[in-house]
């Protein structure tokens, strides 16, 4: 007779969602022999019946790494006086967007710290020239926890995505992973209040972060349930040396891929990066990202004199190379698997 994991992984397929005693149950038993291989086999047929053997590509230029934040797992915390800070300037940023508009990108991704000297009006400024100047691509934004009026201001000046990772769906988890001054609350309605504005949402966790159990993991799948965002990148904790989480453990590649697995079954056409963090503890982690369910890469577009900067946990790869190896070395990655790398700008395909 088969185990009941089985025949909840059946279900999640079915019905794309399960109770929270019923994930618990999963999490608790996701090492039982032949279910990853079983949820896996289901993931990829649905990520192939939706993205065919295609998989999206967003050029990451990451610039800046001064932030206001104090997050306990982030290499790029206020408190790491070791950190060399770094800003790229607008020309830095429309010089990165155009050697990846050359090497055939389509999405540009603006990551960065909670950085004050980056103020709306500046951002909005940004945002207006690449789209000017690229208005076939789509621009998503990753800069953090904004008042609403801040995320209206760049919608209407032409950010079409924006990433805000929720990092738990456990309030007193959430408490444990960040200072005082941040809440679960206030994530939430970031989150919320992005979706309503009209942006491609994406949002997500860490894998294995400290405190993180089988209960907290169920709220993570019931809150992406709930706010069933466009997007969801998850990623392994990886301890980064300068934190409070120094000592802590990191999280598995088993458990991260089985993780993508169950987000391809809930959400089939969610656009599922597989993440550096993954392809960090596994020299051929994002390979089995997508042979997982994961539909994404994000190669580094930033200039490589600051690549090493943007150390948000210890051992970060990619640091060395130029946009074009980055690019290349992905290609031929995926063409090991029997994947290309589109060259759309990989809207979601309710929106496409
Ligand atoms: N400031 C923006 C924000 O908060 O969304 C974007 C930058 S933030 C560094 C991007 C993501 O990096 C976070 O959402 C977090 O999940 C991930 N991250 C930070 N430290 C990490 C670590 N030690 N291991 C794995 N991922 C980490
Ligand atoms: Fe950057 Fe391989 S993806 S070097």
């Amino acid at each position: 007779m088969r185990s009941r994991c089985f025949e909840l992984i059946d279900r999640l397929e079915k019905d794309k969602s399960l109770k929270r005693e019923e994930w618990v149950f999963l999490f608790e038993h996701f090492e039982e022999p032949g279910l990853s291989e079983y949820l896996f086999e289901k993931a990829v047929r649905i990520s192939k019946e939706v993205f065919g053997n295609k998989v999206y590509t967003r050029g990451l230029i990451e610039f800046t790494n001064y932030c206001k934040n104090n997050c306990l797992y982030c290499g790029i915390r206020r408190d790491n006086r070791n950190a060399s800070r770094y800003r790229l300037t607008k020309e830095d940023i429309l010089s990165c967007c155009e050697e990846g508009y050359e090497l055939g990108f389509r999405t540009f991704v603006l990551q960065g710290g909670e950085d004050p000297a980056f103020t709306d009006e500046i951002l909005v400024d940004i945002v207006r020239s690449i789209k000017d100047l690229y208005p076939d691509c789509a621009l998503t934004l990753s800069i953090g926890e904004k008042p609403r009026k801040s995320y209206e201001a760049y919608y209407e000046a032409g950010a079409d995505r924006y990433l805000l990772r929720h990092e738990t769906g456990d309030k007193a988890h959430y408490a444990r992973l960040h200072p005082g001054n941040m809440s679960f609350e206030n994530r939430r309605r970031c989150l919320f209040d992005l979706k309503d504005i009209g942006y491609q949402v994406g949002s997500g966790f860490m894998v294995g972060s400290p405190y993180q159990t089988s209960d907290t993991l169920a709220s993570d799948f019931l809150f992406l349930k709930e706010l069933s965002p466009h997007m969801v990148g998850i990623g392994p904790f990886v301890p980064h040396h300068d934190t409070p989480f120094a000592k802590e453990t990191g999280g598995t590649v088993a458990l991260t891929l089985f993780c993508i697995g169950l987000l391809r079954l809930m959400l089939p056409k969610a656009l599922l990066p597989a993440t550096t963090a993954l392809g960090t503890i596994s020299p051929r982690g994002r390979e089995m990202g997508i042979l997982a369910g994961a539909n994404v890469v994000m190669p580094n577009l930033s200039p490589v004199k600051v690549r090493k900067k943007y150390e948000l946990y210890d051992n970060k790869i990619c640091t060395g190379d130029e946009a074009a190896e980055c690019r290349q070395c992905l290609e031929n990655r995926m063409k090991s698997i029997g994947y290309e790398l589109s060259r759309s700008r990989g809207d979601h395909p309710d929106l496409a």
